[in-house]
């Protein structure tokens, strides 16, 4: 056990719904164990600038149901620097942070690694749509964004059958295509399209002109770092000679009122972090494995890539045969 008395938490890179709970989740925990906590504004840029403010019961209330982070967030290339670490220690040593939480994704990862090997006690909580973090089955604000997913491919899906069109819908991620994988088999899509498979648009269009008889919508999810929707559009209407209809889904998936399940995950994500730090535990990540919460190495991100689930990819399109 570690003789801890404050603590600090910030939130930073892409945010998630459900981050607001989780500081929520923190605070409260925390004060509940008799710590004293500070957030950080920005991410690691507030960390640089020393831009904080100290949490309480009520400074907290109120913002489980909130989207975005009260927080804030921010990318910050000054701390990827050697001067801009050591001045991020420097704030911390100077405010008397025994730890540090910090809310986010890979990136967010790394630079808690970093301050780690500066002597710094940190602990990360994964929260990224992407949901893309190695040793954890969830990270914050995925179920959300599916949600909102499932929302708005229904609403299409409305439309497109009136017409008999067919859609290509982009989700984001960049580097993965969990979110569309996923998104994928929970909207019933025809096909999908991610980065980590290849796919013959050719064939795609050939099975598109002799589909089911009755069968007034198709739907192909895309995946942002698959291909641009309308580049996979306009292949589509020159090979099979329907009519085609765009929609890109964008920065909608990361907003809105955090689901159940990431409400939960939040408030369990938060104490399990309070929890290593009190443990004297560093350079950790919270992690749900089979609807377990548990701590695991943040090194384990370095050494592992989380694969998309090319099962449920081959469900999906069994599914919408
Ligand atoms: O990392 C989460 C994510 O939502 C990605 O899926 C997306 O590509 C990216 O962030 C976009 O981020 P921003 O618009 O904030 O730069």
């Amino acid at each position: 056990m570690e003789n801890i008395k404050r603590i600090a938490l910030l939130t930073s890179g892409g945010d998630s719904c459900g981050m607001n709970a989780t500081i929520r989740a923190i605070t409260r925990y925390a004060i509940y164990n008799n710590l004293e906590v500070i957030g950080f504004y920005e991410g690691y840029k507030g960390l640089l600038n020393n831009d904080y403010k100290m949490l309480d019961l009520s400074s907290v209330g109120g913002i489980v149901d909130r989207g975005g982070t009260i927080l804030y967030s921010a990318r910050s290339e000054e701390f990827k620097t050697r001067k801009g670490l050591q001045k991020a220690v420097d704030n911390l040593k100077k405010n008397e942070i025994d730890g540090l939480i910090v809310i986010g994704g890979d990136g967010t990862f790394k630079g808690a690694h970093d301050l780690h090997n500066m002597g710094v006690k940190v602990v990360g909580i994964p929260a990224t749509i992407d949901n893309d973090i190695p040793g954890t089955d969830y990270s914050i604000g995925f179920d959300t964004a599916l949600n909102v997913i499932i929302d708005i491919v229904s609403k299409i899906r409305d439309t497109a059958s009136s017409h008999d069109r067919l859609f290509v819908v982009e989700v984001m991620g960049k580097q993965s295509g969990i979110i569309a994988v996923n998104a994928g088999v929970a909207c019933a899509v025809d096909y999908i399209i991610i980065p980590e498979i290849e796919v013959d648009l050719a064939q795609i269009a050939n099975n598109i002109k002799n589909h089911r008889e009755g069968k007034r919508h198709i739907l192909i999810l895309v995946a942002e770092g698959a291909a641009k929707a309308s580049d996979v559009a306009s292949s589509i209407k020159l090979l099979a000679g329907h009519e085609v209809r765009v929609s890109v889904l964008g920065h909608i998936q990361r907003g809105g009122s955090p689901s159940a399940m990431d409400r939960i995950l939040a408030a369990e994500f938060g104490r399990k972090a309070v929890d290593l730090l009190i443990e004297g535990k560093s350079d950790y990540m919270t992690v749900i494995k089979g609807m377990k919460v548990d701590g695991c190495p943040i090194d384990y991100m370095f050494d592992n890539k989380k694969e998309v689930n090319k099962d449920l990819y081959k469900l999906a399109h069994i599914l919408s045969l």
